[in-house]
Parts: structure tokens; C-alpha cells; sequence
């Protein structure tokens, strides 16, 4: 089956079931600052789902753009995939349980055909917040379905979309044991004290994954050999020479390449789709997410040998696809140009940055004979480069990497992240934590500014970072001029231009001492500590005693400018400063 015939058949049926047809909205959330995508169908329709009357009435239904990046790293299997169409219909405090249920046995049994022996299903079990779903079970159970298993909320419960919001139990359809589409019965809101408060009028919201039910249609196990794909799949194997072969016929050294191929294939697309709806690469939230999955594509590149520019090629291919994208999404003819220029322009400069990273770990090579675990974690950290990479220039000089070391740096730094990130942009890559990182490294720069312009008796005594700015607090004995503020700024942002990369090396705490990096006097210190150089290690602009966490490479954190400065009692001064 095609995608697109499945996407016409639910249109058409639910528009025959009193249904109209909304448009996608935009796949960047309008009025909602708790996510950086759309993640679901109903999420542009919350306000609705609340209360507010839609002005196409109560039956609504779409196919509407989606980005999930909560499992990046899933992405390279049969399933999982950044971008993806979401077919849903809603019920907005119109038909409830009973209709909804006998619409999607009606569409899977008679319009998809789906024999009723080929269909299950399950109900939430109930729990303190909610009880059992026998409703939705007996009305299965009268259509005829027999296998209907009931599971607590970690399975069948959807929602809310962020923190707050509609949600309430589900019951999902499996096709031959695979999940193909959800029925979520919104009877609850989830407030800011999270207690789920009973609506007055509960709604219907269902969600059915176009890639992945197209795969199932049509009797395959892979989503990429759907039609949705294999124009991208195609175009990646004619550039790399290489053949995407079915899983199980597959070789292990087939397996890495095809497992690239939908990486590329996945992370293009998604692309595609997010730059057409308005975001540029940067280092911030949605521009960050779009960032870094060109970067990921051209890594996996490297997988299949594709050492020329290829993402501009790939991305053609998307916006070619006649059944699914182009003609259908207006936003991505009006912007083909721009796109294609965006990628293009975001590859070129990526494989500037690991060129210079190449070169870091042949100076390495060069001089110790060997790259450490802790040094090929600070070049996979301040050039993005990925390990495997690593591993093969040691490989060319006949050495090999201490990947057990490599691996335990990149938990802990991992569990570091994961700790400041908790709370906001849970969906997305990017979140608080990388804007404060930024502001961590600018405090470093400031303060070798400082140093450099004032003189070595500046020292740090205190520093305050939030999302929105950072303080700074040193010893001074009085107002900086608007000379020196000028002379500060252009000091940081040379170095912000210079796009130095930011290493970090774990040294006993007398040679970090000797070594001439910045500390607090009095602090104390483990024994061990880590080092954050600014620049090259022999070079370095900034070298401090610090936990970290730091940005990878200066050249990311944007423009620095410096807003308030006061003082901070005697001999001691405070600046306030943002990145634009
Ligand atoms: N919101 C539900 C889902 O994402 C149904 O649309 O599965």
C-alpha cells in the first residue's frame, strides 16, 4: 500500500463520518513554550480540546507534521523515526467511546480490509487517578474482537503533551501484534499541581502513524522500504555505491550501512520539513535540534564512504516525492531555494569543524604516540566527533583507544546534562542546560577578559548564571570605563568568533595548579580535578579549575555583550551580560 492511499482513504472516511478536514499546523508550536515541535496531532489543538469552539465545529480530521526527538538514538532501526505524518481524527465533546471505537474497527475492517482475527487490542487498567476502561472493552468486545489484554498508565494513558494539559486513558489497535493506531479518550486535565481534574466536556483523539502503518499495510517490517522512503534510500545507495538490503538477508557490515541509510534518510526529511516551517541552524532550541541532525547525517555519511557534500542531494529527493510532499505541503515548494541552501551551507561548515578535528588528533598522534580516552572524549566533545572516527585515525597509525575510559567520560558527562536538563523541553535535544553551558564558558571568557584588560590582579569572586543572563562578581577597585567595557566584549567576542574548541583534561590538582589554571583561592579542591582550557592546550585563551559542563566550541555561543555593571561591595565589582 501506499502512503498516500492510506492517508486519502482516512481522510475520506472520516469526512464521511461528519468530519472536516484541518490543515497540518506548523510543525514549530505557535503559542506553547514548553515544547520546540509539534510532537502529536491533537497538540495544535489543545485550546479545543479545552473548551474553546473550533470554527469547523466538533469532527475534525488531518494528517499533521510531527517531530519527535525524545529516542534520537533509536532512529536506525525499522521503526523509529525524527519526522513522521500522524493521521488523526477528533471528537471535540461531539461522539465519545462507543462511536469512536466502532469508526476505527469500521475503517480497519472495511476499508483497510484488516481481517478481525489479524486485529488486537488493549484498555487502561485503571489506577488512583482513573478507573478501569470496561466501557471501551465491552464495546470491543461486542465487534467481535478477542483478544483485548488491559495495561496499566504507562501504556494506556496518553498525555498531556507538556507538563499540563487534556489527557486521559487509551485503547490501542495492534495489527499482526504491531500498534498501528490509538483512540485516547480525554476526560482529564492535568493542572500545574498535578492533579487530573475531570472535564466537563471529554473529547476524542486518535493517532495513527502514516510510516508506519503504510509499512504494516503492506506487509513489511522495515518503514524504510515503504514508498515514503525508498526515493531517499534509492538516492543515498546511488551516492554511495552501497545497497540497502533486507534485514534478513543482511550481512553484519550490510547491517552498519543500512542502519546509516536510515539515519540519513530519517534526519534529511526531518530537515526538509523543520527549515521549511521557518527554523535555521543555531545553537538554540529548534535551530539546535535542526543542527544537529545535519550534523548526524553527515557522520553517518562517513559510514558509506560519502565524503562530498551529499545532504543537498538527499534533500532534493524528499522534496521531489510527488505522492507524499511535493505539491502537498505548499511550505516546502515556496521554500525549496532556501532549503536546499540551508543544508548545503550547514554541511559545508560541519566538515570544516571536523577537518580541524582531524587535524587535533594528528597533532595528538603526532607528539604522545597515542590518544588517550579522556582526549578522544575532548575532541568527540569540542568537534563533535564521533568516536568511531576517532578509533579509525588511530586504526591508520596502528594504535588503539582506551574506549573503556572514553565510555565512562561520556556517562558521567551524560548524567551530568541529563541533571541540569530535567524539567523544560523534555521532548526536544535541546533544553535549559545548553544555554547555561553557554553562559559557563562566556563567565571563563569574561574573566580572562577581564584579566587581560585590567590586569592580573582581577580575580572571580562569585558568579550566578541563569537562562536569561549571567553575574559576575571579581575584584576591582572601581567602574570599568566605557573603554574598558568595549575592550572586555570585543575580547570575548573575538575568541566567541575564533570558534576555539573548549577541552577539558582530568590532572592531579598540583599540576593543574602549576599549569597556571585559574582557581579560587580557598576553595578546596579534590585531588583530582578537571581542567577547562579555552583555545588550543598549548595556546589557551582560558584555563580554569572547573566541574564544567562546558560548550564543545566557542563559535556557538552567540554574541556577547555586557549589560549592567555595579558594585559589589568594597574592592569588588559585579557585571551583568547576555549572548544575543
Ligand atoms: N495523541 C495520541 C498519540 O499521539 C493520539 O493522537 O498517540
Amino acid at each position: 500500500m501506499k502512503a498516500r492511499d492510506l492517508k486519502d482513504k482516512y481522510i475520506k472516511f472520516f469526512e464521511s463520518k461528519g468530519h472536516k478536514e484541518i490543515p497540518s499546523a506548523r510543525l514549530v508550536p505557535e503559542n506553547d513554550s514548553t515544547t520546540l515541535f509539534i510532537s502529536a496531532g491533537m497538540h495544535p489543538l489543545v485550546p479545543y480540546l479545552l473548551g474553546q469552539p473550533h470554527p469547523l465545529g466538533a469532527r475534525l480530521v488531518d494528517v499533521q507534521k510531527c517531530v519527535r526527538t525524545g529516542d534520537i538514538e533509536e532512529v536506525g532501526d525499522e521503526c523509529h523515526h525524527t519526522f513522521f505524518e500522524m493521521l488523526g481524527n477528533w471528537s471535540l465533546g461531539d461522539y465519545f467511546k462507543k462511536e469512536a471505537i466502532e469508526y476505527s474497527y469500521e475503517f480497519l475492517t472495511k476499508v483497510l480490509n484488516i481481517d478481525n482475527n489479524n486485529l488486537s487490542v488493549t484498555c487502561f487498567a485503571g489506577d488512583d487517578d482513573a478507573p478501569k476502561d470496561t466501557e471501551s472493552a465491552e464495546i470491543w468486545e461486542r465487534l467481535g474482537i478477542k483478544d483485548i489484554k488491559f495495561l496499566p498508565k504507562k501504556d494506556n494513558w496518553w498525555g498531556p503533551a507538556g507538563t499540563t494539559g487534556p489527557c486521559g486513558p487509551d485503547t490501542e489497535m495492534f495489527y499482526d501484534g504491531l500498534e498501528i493506531w490509538n483512540d485516547v479518550f480525554m476526560q482529564y486535565n492535568k493542572n500545574a499541581k498535578g492533579e487530573y481534574e475531570k472535564l466537563t466536556r471529554p473529547n476524542v483523539d486518535t493517532g495513527m502513524g502514516v510510516e508506519r502503518t503504510t509499512a504494516v499495510l503492506s506487509g513489511l517490517n522495515d518503514d524504510y522500504l515503504t514508498d515514503i522512503f525508498q526515493p531517499i534510500i534509492k538516492k543515498i545507495e546511488e551516492l554511495s555505491g552501497l545497497s540497502y538490503v533486507e534485514t534478513r538477508l543482511i550481512t553484519s557490515l550490510q547491517s552498519t550501512h543500512q542502519k546509516s541509510m536510515r539515519i540519513i534518510s530519517d534526519h534529511i526529511r526531518s530537515a526538509v520539513f523543520i527549515i521549511a516551517d521557518g527554523v535555521e541552524p543555531n545553537n538554540k532550541e529548534a535551530g539546535y535540534v535542526l543542527r544537529r541532525l545535519i550534523r548526524r547525517a553527515i557522520r553517518e555519511g562517513k559510514n558509506l564512504g560519502m565524503e562530498n557534500n551529499f545532504c543537498k542531494i538527499v534533500a532534493q529527493s524528499v522534496l521531489d516525492n510527488q505522492d507524499n510532499y511535493a505539491g502537498i505541503y505548499p511550505e516546502l515548494d515556496l521554500n525549496k531555494n532556501k532549503i536546499l541552501e540551508i543544508i548545503e551551507n550547514e554541511e559545508i561548515k560541519f566538515r570544516k569543524t571536523l577537518e580541524s578535528g582531524l587535524h587535533e588528533i594528528n597533532k595528538l598522534i603526532i607528539r604522545n604516540h597515542q590518544v588517550s580516552g579522556s582526549e578522544a572524549f575532548n575532541l568527540y566533545q569540542s568537534y563533535g566527533f564521533p568516536v568511531e572516527m576517532i578509533e579509525e585515525e588511530l586504526d591508520k597509525n596502528n594504535l588503539c583507544l582506551d574506549i573503556d575510559e572514553f565510555n565512562k567520560l561520556k556517562t558521567e558527562h551524560a548524567k551530568k546534562s541529563k541533571t541540569l536538563s530535567a524539567g523544560k523541553f523534555k521532548s526536544g535535544l535541546a533544553d535549559d542546560s545548553h544555554v547555561v553551558t553557554k553562559y559557563h564558558t562566556a563567565t571563563h571568557l569574561l574573566h580572562a577578559a577581564l584579566r587581560n584588560i585590567l590586569g592580573e590582579q582581577v580575580q572571580q569572586s562569585g558568579s550566578n548564571i541563569t537562562s536569561n543572563r549571567l553575574r559576575f562578581d571579581f575584584t576591582y577597585h572601581s567602574a570599568l570605563t566605557l573603554d574598558e567595557i568595549k575592550k572586555v566584549e570585543d575580547f570575548v567576542n573575538d575568541n566567541i568568533k575564533k570558534n576555539l574548541p573548549v577541552m577539558c583534561q582530568i590532572m592531579p590538582l598540583e599540576k593543574a595548579k602549576e599549569s597556571g589554571a585559574l582557581h579560587f583561592f580557598g576553595n578546596k579542591y579534590p585531588s583530582s580535578v578537571s581542567v577547562y582550557s579555552v583555545g588550543n592546550v598549548e595556546s589557551w585563551v582560558s584555563k580554569e579549575i572547573c566541574t564544567g559542563p562546558h560548550v564543545e566550541n566557542t563559535g556557538i555561543m552567540g554574541k556577547f555583550k555586557i549589560i549592567k555593571q555595579e558594585s559589589a561591595g568594597s574592592g569588588k565589582r559585579r557585571v551583568y551580560a547576555i549572548l544575543e
